[in-house]
């Protein structure tokens, strides 16, 4: 849980980041419309969220900076009965000035007129860039006065790259779960006769075990299905001896987990899967290895590539020297991915690889990273020896850099070949 002092702090922080004479408005997500009058479940905007942890709809907090002081205001809908008959309880203006450590509070209806009266008077406009056209109207309709326009986003997305011991403790809830629901499938697999089926098993662990969402949504592929990189459907019958890759990662309390992990449907691996199964995991592995504070994560693709390809021309999949093959990107047919990403409030996680000079940041105490190299290939791939043909392999782990290495939050989530084959003989 994070608490409202830490809230606080990242508002101050911010706080102190804005140039003098300003004012930062950031907004709550809009409610989405799934189709006609019904919505998707409401998911609160991750910057937002950052800064207060409200997940509430039409909500804003308002930071107003002067010479120095900054004051922060957080606007709130108002408590309506009608309209908590439908949706239930909302916090309100005189609970939400408890809860919170701002300034003040007030009705979100009274946003306009208070903006209209600040963006007179400051120069400077801080919003995230990313915002509905709609507000971004409402804004510059208010800002005719305003000299410079900032990206609020790019400020907190900074913020975002490190991790406080709190966000780590969530995000070792939800791998906490999503564990429990890798080990699941692996257990289920065998009597899963659809993908779907193996889905709703993980699905099922998420939701048991108290996780609100899935962090993104489920890949579960079968056979040549893997070899679709985002492959969503998951609506495909399972086949006898084929790999299944499982993407899939529970949403905690905010927090996201990110695990790829690819098993056997009959629970056997196959000679030719063990092969390309056992590359994929020594590169994950010796990946991982590499991770302390000052490695780039350039150095690690590089470093994955090149023992990617190297492995593939040892299984006659390449032909010729590793590295005229590199230079000529031969590789990234079968590798075509990064390496990992940053993970967090998103499982991608909104926060910068580059500096705003565009120089590449060095890994740093506290950031938290996937480590996900795969090699895929496509069913009809002439090239390839027949027996490679139709498989797809990923594996996927969340690692937390610590002051002197790593710490693999996922550690404990099978994947070695002798902890998954035969798991269901
Ligand atoms: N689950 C999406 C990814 O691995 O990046
Ligand atoms: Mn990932
Ligand atoms: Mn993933």
């Amino acid at each position: 849980m994070i608490v409202e002092a830490e809230y606080r702090e990242r508002r101050e922080f911010f706080s102190r980041k804005l140039k003098r004479n300003s004012v930062a408005v950031l907004f709550s997500s809009e409610p989405k419309t799934r189709s006609n009058d019904t919505e998707y479940p409401y998911r609160q905007d991750s910057n937002f969220y950052y800064m207060c942890g409200f997940t509430e709809d039409r909500a804003t907090l308002l930071f107003v900076k002067g010479e120095e002081k900054t004051a922060c205001y957080l606007f709130v809908y108002k408590k309506d009965k009608d309209e908590e008959l439908w949706n239930g309880k909302r916090l309100g203006v005189e609970q939400a000035k408890e809860r919170f450590d701002v300034d003040d509070v007030f009705q979100q209806s009274e946003l306009a007129s208070k903006l209209k009266e600040l963006l007179v008077e400051k120069k400077r406009l801080y919003y995230d860039f990313n915002l509905d056209y709609s507000k971004v109207k409402l804004l510059k309709r208010y800002a005719k006065n305003v000299e410079s326009f900032h990206n609020a986003a790019t400020v907190i997305e900074k913020m975002r790259l490190i991790k406080s011991p709190a966000e780590i403790a969530l995000i070792k809830k939800a791998l906490k779960i999503t564990k429990k629901a890798h080990h699941r499938a692996l257990k289920k697999v065998v009597k899963c006769r659809y993908e779907y089926e193996l889905q709703a098993e993980i699905e099922y662990l998420f939701r048991k075990f108290g996780a609100q969402s899935d962090a993104y949504t489920s890949i579960v592929a079968a056979g040549n299905n893997a070899n679709t990189l985002h492959y969503i459907q998951n609506s495909a019958k399972i086949e006898k001896n084929e790999l299944i890759l499982i993407d899939a990662g529970c949403e905690y309390d905010y927090y996201a987990s990110d695990i790829t992990r690819t098993i056997s449907s009959s629970g056997c691996f196959t000679e030719p899967q063990k092969e390309l199964y056992s590359l994929v995991l020594a590169v994950e592995k010796e990946i991982i290895t590499m991770l302390k504070p000052g490695v780039l994560r350039s150095d690690l693709q590089k470093r994955a590539e090149f023992l990617l390809c190297s492995g593939l021309v040892r299984l006659g999949i390449l032909q010729g020297s590793v590295k005229k093959l590199l230079k000529k990107q031969k590789h990234k047919k079968y590798y075509p991915h990064g390496i990992g990403h940053w993970m967090g409030i998103d499982v991608h996680d909104q926060a910068p690889y580059k500096t705003s000079k565009g120089k590449e940041i060095p890994l740093k105490e506290g950031m938290v990273l996937t480590i996900e190299p795969g090699i895929y290939i496509d069913k009809n791939d002439r090239d390839v020896p027949q027996k490679y043909r139709g498989i797809g392999i990923r594996i996927e782990d969340d690692i937390l850099v610590t002051s002197d290495g790593y710490e693999n939050l996922s550690k404990g989530i099978k994947k070695e070949l002798k902890e998954i084959d035969s798991f269901n003989s």
